[in-house]
């Protein structure tokens, strides 16, 4: 694809509206098309005067015949069935020099396979990441691309164009061959729930143990997004806290049922860390919290049966700030390294610091600590560690002591900090150059004639169990 490609878009949802949007407002020409024609209608009426450049269509074929060559068609449709029919339909009708782009949240298995599938049929594959929910859709995003750098060429203006800026600097760029964009984005969103987790854990205690209002916390929030905290979700979490419901005049928060949902991308980054042979605690945990946060009426039941106390905590509001940080550095370093487990195993040979440098604006973990890791990770990083970059092991040194008092008195006191805790484990684990899992050996030995490597150096040796 080395001519700019004639821009389509299937798929007028919330997302692929404010996307479609960005992109005639960015000057560019754009065809459109929708499921049902009704969406497509309203989607032009909306579009006001932006619909100078936009072409809509009846249907995604009737869209691909219309479009001049070479074509570029985003589909912007639901992750999984939607996405291969959609593909079918299209390999039947373009031709070689066009490209498909999935921009949705799919799961880098799919991608990698329609890779294979749709550049065997001589099209080109894009599989892209895009974060920062409906507003960074139409105001600039981050935009994570994986495919071959001749395809990301092809679309590479209209790309940084639209996406987030820092300091000048488009957020998007090509990271890898192809289900390497998607997996980046895959690991952005486990990111994010074991931040948004673990700033629930914080509000939960400073509201249940430290008896503050959600307003008190909410503004606590608000002064913390001017310091090393500075990131969207403190942000947005002292905005909703603050809010008040218009029916109730109490906290909007009271008024919204505790059950998360959740898609599965925080699942699926959990899943292959594990398959990686990691385990990136904090993540784990903030998926298993939402999962159990669903069985509401068993915890409601679990309440009365158990009947455990909940008691006060007394803490100092910055040792919830510098728990969170601590906790925050833990979380994206987890995620880091899943991707680097990832980029060894699938030859991706990603670039750290530029994925976290994509990550500074439009999405949705954008945060003050991105620069630092960027700067991080293109200096001394001993054994490839986030947390023993100087600059972090610094931090983190400084913040753990807040993260073990305020884990220890949520414990103490029966408020459940399941990333928090997780996420503490981890760094202890990796602070302690020997563990207690010699016992694990000689269990595994003792019952299953495993064998195990001595001290002094052979492996393969059994103790003297049987002696
Ligand atoms: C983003 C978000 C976005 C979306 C997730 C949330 O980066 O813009 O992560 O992709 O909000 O799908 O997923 P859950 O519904 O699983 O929380």
């Amino acid at each position: 694809m080395a001519d700019l490609a004639t821009l389509g878009l299937y798929g007028l949802g919330t997302m692929g509206s404010a996307l479609a949007l960005n992109i005639l407002d960015n000057g560019f020409a754009l065809h459109v098309a929708n499921r049902t024609a009704t969406v497509t209608n309203e989607f032009v009426e909306e579009a006001g005067p932006l619909a100078a450049k936009l072409s809509a269509h009846d249907s995604l074929e009737a869209m691909a015949r219309a479009m001049p060559k070479p074509r570029a068609i985003i589909l912007m449709v639901p992750a999984g069935g939607p996405v291969d029919s959609a593909i079918e339909e299209l390999c039947a009708i373009l031709e070689p020099g066009d490209a498909i782009i999935d921009a949705g949240n799919t799961d880098f298995h799919d991608t990698r396979r329609r890779t294979a599938l749709v550049e065997g049929r001589g099209l080109t594959f894009i599989g892209m990441g895009v974060s920062g929910g409906e507003e960074g859709a139409r105001n600039g995003p981050s935009i994570m691309v994986g495919g071959t750098p001749a395809a990301f060429e092809g679309i590479r203006p209209v790309i940084e164009a639209i996406s987030a800026k820092f300091n000048g600097e488009p957020c998007a760029d090509h990271l890898g061959p192809d289900g390497a964009g998607h997996f980046v984005k895959t690991v952005h969103n486990g990111i994010e729930y074991a931040d948004m987790q673990m700033i629930a854990e914080a509000y939960g205690l400073m509201r249940y143990g430290q008896g503050m209002t959600p307003a008190a916390i909410g503004a606590q929030f608000e002064a913390w997004d001017k310091g090393a905290l500075k990131s969207y979700l403190v942000e947005i979490s002292g905005i909703v806290l603050q809010a008040v419901d218009k029916q109730t005049g109490g906290p909007a928060v009271d008024v919204i049922v505790d059950r998360a949902g959740q898609k599965g991308t925080g699942r699926w980054t959990a899943i292959e860390a594990l398959k990686l042979g990691q385990s990136a605690s904090a993540i784990e945990a903030a998926v298993g919290a939402r999962s159990w946060s669903a069985e509401k009426s068993t915890r409601v039941l679990g309440e009365s049966i158990l009947k455990t106390p909940l008691l006060s905590v007394d803490l100092a509001v910055e040792d919830y700030e510098n728990a969170l940080l601590a906790a925050r550095i833990i979380a994206y370093a987890q995620g880091f390294r899943i991707l680097a487990a990832a980029s060894d195993e699938y030859q991706w040979n990603l670039d750290f610091a530029r994925i976290a440098e994509i990550w500074r604006a439009g999405c949705i973990i954008r945060s003050a600590l991105l620069d630092d890791i960027s700067a991080a990770f293109r200096g001394e990083l001993p054994a490839g560690q986030l947390v023993f970059a100087p600059a972090f092991a610094e931090r983190l040194q400084a913040a753990l002591p807040a993260l073990r008092r305020v884990t220890a008195a949520a414990i103490t006191g029966g408020h459940p900090v399941p990333a928090f805790s997780a996420a503490l484990a981890w760094i202890d684990s990796m602070a302690r150059g020997r563990g207690t899992t010699d016992l694990v050996q000689a269990q595994r030995d003792f019952f299953g004639m495993h064998g195990f490597e001595r001290i002094d150096g052979p492996a393969g040796c059994h103790g003297p169990w049987w002696d």
